[in-house]
């Protein structure tokens, strides 16, 4: 019975289906004068030549981080593209690289709490359909994301439908029901202006591509039911028997080029690693050693783009030299200059470190004071997070953020946290080479102990970075402590804690504030935020008071680059000193003596203070 039926379900859908609006099959003879052609809809502009399998499984398109597939800049540009009220969105589709925001057909925003259009996708496990509607808006749009059970296995192809009947929200997977929801009902809700994007998630502020395979996509005006949909799925049943395929890199361009070139990472007292990658696939050699003679190496054999080498046996404190020599396919090399880097300092031996936070999206400003830094010769860098201005946009590490930071990254090695803007996309772990999980992790330099904590996560007490921290903090025999993390518990800010202009606000990120309670359990030293973009330094606190004895100081050092932000009209107890304007700063230790600097844009220095265990807890002058 069910067999009889397919040639005519395949024809009504293949063919003549009234209700079809859009119909992608994404194959390569779709593909003309730069293109990829719709049977039903738009055909695309490529921006790049899109890979296509032949595997006698459908097919379909292999797609990459930097594949863009705009149906419709703007949605409204194209009338009559989408549904109004009922609505099935199809395809098959295999994820490639799991992210908690992936899409494979949309037209969305979802910016802070303002919630339209829809999108079908998945997160890291599970495919997701998003949806708002006229029934739940709350007077900007309201979303559900209707989340399956079934959890997707990497690289295998599945087949996922979303459906919407003004009432109910299916998603189903493999023909089967995986969850639905009543809680959007009415008319679809959209945005004013909005991208129509295939194999993507993308709004206004963000774009996460689709890695992995994609064929198939369709999108009607009426709510398919569920013997359409099984019956659509047992047409191409055997996909799913497929083997699990995760697309392999590709070159990017014809000429062997650094995307980012050789930048350090995480020094210990006896190791480092450099991390880069190119634009081609290469093997080659990192050289190393106590001079420029370089007597070890550490080859790449295998062809990579982004290349993470670990170099250890070395010894605490000492100066090495490196160069990274590659050579691809083509027998086109890239080899960097004679490179230095410097491994941790072990207890007892004064340090110098700078700290520059909120770079983001202003390679100009972050440039300037990267120059600045160099010439202080710091023995590494602090950056309390907001590296990129879009985390999940692989240009805004490759064209803003690491370009910003060039000269600097490849001799001075920089231990980050999790900012807002990295959005915890999978480009921040990609690069960043960090202990395990790589939202949180310590590291020791000199008598001074650092725990890097991602406040975007929940650090509430009981949560696993208040206890991981609660512990560690506890453990350290440093003579100087440091917590960084994003976000200010206290901040003399205008608007970011509530409108200072019209009344008191929180003045500080009440969330983080939660952490204070340790830093004063546990003698902590000082604080490092970011995210506001300008400077600002705290007296001493404890229990939340001013203390002339004793206490922890907490710093912004937001001036990385990010737009200017200003204080508020009035003057919070705990603010010793407040500043807007782009700057980077330089903590110096030996011993029982702290001293702390601020410099603008010109290198001028505009603030100081100097900390000293031993004798009265802190002087400070400007
Ligand atoms: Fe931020």
């Amino acid at each position: 019975m069910m067999n009889s039926l397919l040639p005519l379900l395949a024809l009504l859908l293949l063919h003549d289906d009234p209700d079809a609006l859009i119909a992608y099959p994404m194959q390569s003879a779709d593909v003309s004068n730069g293109h990829l052609n719709a049977q039903l809809g738009p055909s695309i502009k490529l921006e790049r030549e899109l890979s296509f399998l032949s595997d006698g499984q459908g097919g379909g398109a292999e797609l990459y981080e930097d594949d863009r597939l705009v149906i419709a800049s703007d949605f409204r540009a194209v009338p009559g593209l989408l549904p109004s009220r009922e609505m099935t969105v199809s395809a098959w589709l295999s994820v490639g690289q799991p992210r908690q925001w992936g899409g494979v057909l949309g037209c969305v925003q979802d910016n802070n709490d303002a919630e339209t259009g829809w999108v079908l996708g998945y997160d890291n496990r599970h495919f997701t359909f998003g949806i708002a509607t006229v029934g739940s808006d709350d007077g900007n749009g309201s979303m559900t994301y209707v989340t399956g059970k079934t959890a997707y296995e990497e690289g295998k192809l599945y087949h996922v439908v979303a459906t919407y009947d003004g009432e109910t929200t299916r998603l189903y997977v493999n023909g089967e029901l995986d969850a639905e929801s009543t809680e959007q009902s009415g008319d679809l809700l959209y945005p004013e202006r909005a991208p129509f994007t295939l194999a993507a998630y993308h709004d206004d502020n963000e774009f996460h591509a689709h890695v992995g395979r994609l064929m198939d996509v369709r999108l009607y005006d009426m709510a398919a039911q569920d013997d359409w949909v099984s019956h659509q799925f047992d047409h191409h049943s055997d996909r799913t028997d497929l083997p699990a395929r995760i697309p392999p890199e590709r070159a990017i361009s014809e000429e062997l080029l650094w995307q980012v070139p050789p930048f350090l990472q995480y020094a210990t007292g006896d190791s480092i690693r450099i991390v880069f990658e190119t634009t081609r696939p290469v093997t080659g050699v990192v050289r190393y050693g106590e001079t420029s003679e370089f007597d070890r190496e550490q080859r790449i054999d295998t062809p990579l783009m982004l290349g993470e080498v670990m170099l250890d046996g070395l010894d605490a404190d000492e100066p090495y030299f490196y160069e990274v020599d590659l050579k691809d396919d083509r027998g086109q090399e890239i080899r960097t200059d004679i490179m230095t880097f410097q491994t941790a300092a072990p207890r007892g031996v004064p340090i110098a470190f700078a700290i520059l936070s909120d770079t983001q999206d202003n390679p100009t400003v972050s440039a300037t004071l990267s120059e600045h830094i160099w010439e202080q010769r710091p023995g590494f860098l602090v950056h309390p997070g907001d590296l990129t201005g879009t985390g999940s946009r692989k240009g805004d590490w490759t064209e803003e953020f690491f370009p910003g930071m060039d000269g600097l990254l490849g001799r001075v090695t920089m231990y980050p946290v999790l900012g807002n803007h990295e959005q915890d996309a999978r480009h921040y772990y990609k690069y960043m080479s960090l202990p395990e999980p790589e939202y949180y992790y310590s590291f020791s330099q000199g008598d001074a102990d650092f725990f890097m904590i991602d406040t975007n996560r929940n650090v509430a007490p009981g949560s696993e970075q208040y206890e991981w921290l609660d512990d560690a903090l506890g453990r350290s025999d440093a003579r100087w402590k440091f917590v960084v993390h994003h976000h200010p518990p206290y901040s003399s800010d205008e608007n970011d804690y509530g409108n200072t202009w019209k009344g008191r606000g929180s003045r500080g990120d009440l969330r983080a504030r939660k952490l204070t309670v340790l830093y004063d359990k546990h003698d902590v030293d000082l604080v490092l935020n970011g995210h506001i973009h300008s400077y600002e330094r705290t007296w001493p606190i404890e229990g939340g008071r001013v203390v002339d004895d004793g206490g922890v100081i907490y710093t912004i050092t937001g001036g990385g680059g990010g737009s200017l932000e200003t204080p508020g009209p009035s003057r919070p107890a705990f603010n010793n000193t407040v500043r807007r304007g782009h700057h980077y700063c330089m903590v110096r230790i030996n011993g029982d003596t702290l001293e702390f600097f601020a410099y603008d844009l010109d290198n001028r220095l505009f603030d100081h203070m100097r900390v000293d265990k031993r004798r009265a807890p802190v002087s400070q002058d400007r």
